[in-house]
C-alpha cells in the first residue's frame, strides 16, 4: 500500500506492507533508529513518538494507520543548530539515562506529560510515564529531568514548529 506520512518535517511516500508496524516503518523504512523496540506488545514505551500532538506507542500503530499524520521522532527534536530541546537538555544535565534504551520513549512521553502538565509534581510526573519502563532503574533522574524541564515553560511540552 501507498503511505504518506510527514516525519520530522519530511514528508515521505512509501511503498509497505499493509502489516508494517509505525515501529518498523520509523526504523527501518526512515533509518531513525532512536525509536527502539522492546517489546512489540505494547508494554515498555521504548517506541514512544509523537503522532499529531500525541504521544503514541508505535508498535501499536500500523504504518497504513498514520496516513496523513505528522510524526516527531526523538530526532526531531533539536534546532537545526544542534540546540537541544529543553527535555532532551533536562535528561542531559540530570544524568536522566543510564544505557539509554528508554531515553528516546522517555523523552518523548516526557513531552506528553508536560504537555498535559506544565508544571507536574513527582507523583503526577511518575503517573505520567508509568507506560515507560527503564530496565536500569533509573525513575528518580528520570523523574528530576522532567521537573527540571518544566522550568524552561510551556516549549517544554511542544516538539518543534516545523515538524
Ligand atoms: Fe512499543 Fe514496547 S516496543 S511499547
Ligand atoms: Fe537503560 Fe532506561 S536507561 S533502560
Amino acid at each position: 500500500m501507498h503511505v504518506t506520512i510527514t516525519v520530522n518535517g519530511r514528508q515521505r511516500t512509501e511503498d509497505v506492507e499493509p502489516r508494517l508496524l509505525l515501529a518498523h516503518f520509523l526504523r527501518d523504512v526512515c533509518g531513525l533508529t532512536a525509536t527502539n523496540i522492546g517489546c512489540d506488545s505494547t508494554s515498555c514505551g521504548a517506541c514512544t513518538v509523537i503522532v499529531d500532538g500525541l504521544t503514541v506507542k508505535s508498535c501499536t500503530v500500523l504504518a497504513v494507520q498514520s496516513e496523513g499524520a505528522q510524526v516527531t521522532t526523538c530526532e526531531g527534536l533539536a534546532a537545526p543548530d544542534g540546540t537541544l530541546h529543553p527535555v532532551q537538555e533536562a535528561f542531559r544535565t540530570e544524568h536522566g539515562l543510564q544505557c539509554g534504551f528508554c531515553t528516546p520513549g522517555m523523552v518523548m512521553a516526557s513531552i506528553g506529560v508536560l504537555a498535559d502538565n506544565p508544571d507536574p509534581t513527582d507523583r503526577e510526573v511518575r503517573e505520567g510515564l508509568e507506560g515507560n519502563l527503564c530496565r536500569c532503574t533509573g525513575y528518580h533522574n528520570i523523574v528530576r529531568a522532567v521537573r527540571t524541564a518544566a522550568q524552561a515553560g510551556p516549549s517544554a511540552g511542544r516538539v518543534p514548529q516545523t515538524q
